[in-house]
């Protein structure tokens, strides 16, 4: 005789929020599976008055803000080629990876890194200065 299956609730999936890295002063923000790019797309998380274009690019996500830093233009649908973004607004490009333009100087948008810690994938959004020498 076999026994009844235990009916086991779903597991919810996390949201897109922000949590302390094991690393002191370093805050990071969960993204949630259903927020993650697929290959050479791209998303966005608004979290705690952020808002972040994520991309997948060869195999990789990059993070940088949603705010175009010449007018604060939307960054997310921009023309992607390569690594370079095209802003829709008045088409400034920035390199994805460093937020920096293709020309020397000029403005940059922020950009933060992306890490996978334990399966889960985060973009680290803010530290401490670091301590003083
Ligand atoms: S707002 Fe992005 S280039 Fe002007």
């Amino acid at each position: 005789m076999s026994q009844p299956s235990e009916q086991l609730a779903p597991e919810p999936s996390p949201k897109a929020g922000p949590v302390q890295s094991p690393v002191k002063g370093v805050q990071r923000v969960l993204l949630p599976a259903h927020k993650l790019p697929a290959a050479g797309s791209r998303s966005i998380v608004r979290e705690g008055g952020l808002s972040l274009a994520i991309f997948s690019v060869e195999d990789a996500l990059y993070a940088m803000d949603d705010s175009c830093p010449h007018g604060g233009a939307s960054l997310v649908m921009g023309q992607l080629q390569g690594f370079m973004l095209r802003c829709p607004a008045h088409g400034l490009q920035f390199d994805i990876r460093s937020g920096c333009m293709s020309a020397q100087g000029g403005l940059a948008a922020r950009t933060y890194p992306v890490v996978v810690d334990d399966g889960q994938t985060f973009v680290t959004v803010a530290s401490l200065p670091p301590p003083p020498l």
